[in-house]
């Protein structure tokens, strides 16, 4: 075990949440602003990229692959001098995704044409994470990709001796925006026109960011739920300066934070409001918090606003299996809202929270139960039942956004709540300690 992986939060009781602060940069969006940046025509700069290990780590295998990038300086501005669709070289390593399952999914597609073989590795968690969903596919496409027996990385793809891939038309088996984004990316290099079907809406930063990059795409929404995505492999992507909003997975432990803590007045500040990332406010919203947007505005493509959250009595709700996609990075702090709502809050279809950076539902369970409240997990789901919040040691399980949903835990928690294996809140979130602190939480870092 590294000298990192001791990294132990101590989150001390009570306290409210007051004054506006800035989240950092959104890190799916940062991700692809490094991809297709990188692919482009051209020089683009980025301003308010996410400097978590993540999306650093994309960055870094992009420098790897013989891409120019500056940055990110103090303020999150990276430049970019893009090399074209086919300008990129085979990296003298291996690349090291570490814990980030956009980077390897993503990548998985958009490296399977390049003329070069490549391996893709990572960390613990990161190795055991299900690759099938995307090699699958990719595979279909033509690609050659060899993973572990039981399907999951390291990933070794082999430069296919046709230098294009097969276009085809997928309908996704899960709703998953990074499958989803995979086999688009795939499809840029493919001979042919690549059609994907989601069986629900999930994040769309891809498709809004290819055609800020003057990539054309067609989206055909069949029903509520399903849509299909096309596009035509062998164009070119133009240079375009992203401006990254604040990522509303990480607004939302502070807006569980003020909706739970007594005499909360929070304004988070530039947020990305994307339809397809508003679950947690909806779901909030439905448990009676008191949450306002402000400020809204569109920013390179994506929708943006201020949001403020005052403190409310939160009651428990049967969530709406529609808002699980649209909120499926949030449950870990949902589950906190839960947990100091009054009644008891049902999570349905939420299976895919097994399979994250942790098995999210194991890991809420636990550590709630440890903290005294009433819950227990389903194959799909949680039933919380909420009560008070006591204290205890739970474990992050090294799971960035179980830490912090911990660490919001105690504005209304007994006693200390002491919580292990937090160095991976530096994936997303580098600053949460201080940043949290400044706004009234009572949270330290013992190492
Ligand atoms: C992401 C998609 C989601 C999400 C992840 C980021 C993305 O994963 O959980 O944190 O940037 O495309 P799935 O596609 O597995 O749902």
């Amino acid at each position: 075990m590294s000298v990192e992986q001791t990294i132990t939060f101590i989150a001390q009781p009570g306290g409210h949440l007051t004054g506006t602060i800035r989240v950092p940069g959104d890190k799916s969006i940062s991700h692809r602003s490094i991809m297709l940046g990188s692919l482009s025509e051209g020089t683009m700069t980025i301003s308010g990229f996410l400097q978590g290990e993540d999306s650093l780590a994309t960055l870094n295998a992009f420098k790897a692959m013989g891409v120019c990038i500056d940055g990110p300086d103090e303020q999150g501005n990276v430049t970019i001098q893009g090399v074209g669709m086919h300008g990129l070289k085979p990296p003298a390593e291996p690349l090291d995704l570490g814990n980030s399952g956009t980077s390897m999914r993503l990548l998985t597609g958009l490296l399977s044409c390049q003329g070069f073989d490549i391996t893709l590795t990572g960390d613990h968690s990161l190795s055991s994470r299900p690759m099938k969903r995307v090699t699958d596919p990719i595979t279909q496409m033509g690609a050659i990709i060899k993973a572990t027996a039981s399907g999951t990385a390291p990933l070794h793809i082999k430069s296919s001796p046709d230098s294009t891939l097969k276009a085809i038309d997928y309908s996704l088996p899960m709703a998953s925006a990074q499958v989803k984004s995979c086999i688009l990316l795939a499809g840029l290099y493919a001979r042919g026109r690549t059609c994907v079907t989601e069986p629900a809406p999930t994040r769309d930063h891809t498709e809004r960011m290819l055609q800020g990059f003057g990539y054309p795409l067609e989206i055909n929404r069949l029903d509520e739920q399903h849509s299909t995505i096309c596009l035509e492999g062998g164009g070119k992507l133009t240079a375009c300066d992203i401006d990254v909003p604040s990522d509303i997975s990480s607004a939302a432990f502070f807006m569980v934070g003020a909706s739970i803590a007594e005499d909360s007045k929070l304004t988070l500040k530039h947020v990305g409001i994307n339809p397809t990332r508003t679950g947690i406010i909806n779901i909030l919203k439905q448990m009676g918090a008191d949450i306002t947007l402000s400020n809204e505005q569109e920013v390179g493509g994506e929708p943006v606003a201020d949001i403020g959250i005052c403190s409310a009595h939160l009651k428990g709700i049967h969530i709406p299996e529609d808002q699980v996609p649209l909120a499926i990075d949030e449950f870990p702090a949902i589950a906190i809202a839960a947990a100091c709502a009054q009644g008891q809050t049902v999570l349905t279809g939420a299976e895919e929270l097994r399979v994250k950076e942790s098995d999210r539902i194991q890991a809420m369970v636990d550590g709630l139960q440890i903290l005294g409240i009433d819950c227990q997990g389903t194959t799909d789901g949680m039933i919380i039942n909420g009560g008070q919040i006591g204290a205890g040691t739970v474990d992050s399980l090294g799971d960035h956004r179980i830490a912090m949903s911990f660490a919001m835990a105690a504005l209304k928690a007994s006693g200390d709540i002491i919580i292990k294996d937090c160095a991976n809140v530096n994936t997303s979130f580098p600053n949460f300690i201080q940043l949290a602190q400044s706004c009234g939480l009572n949270v330290v870092v013992s190492k």
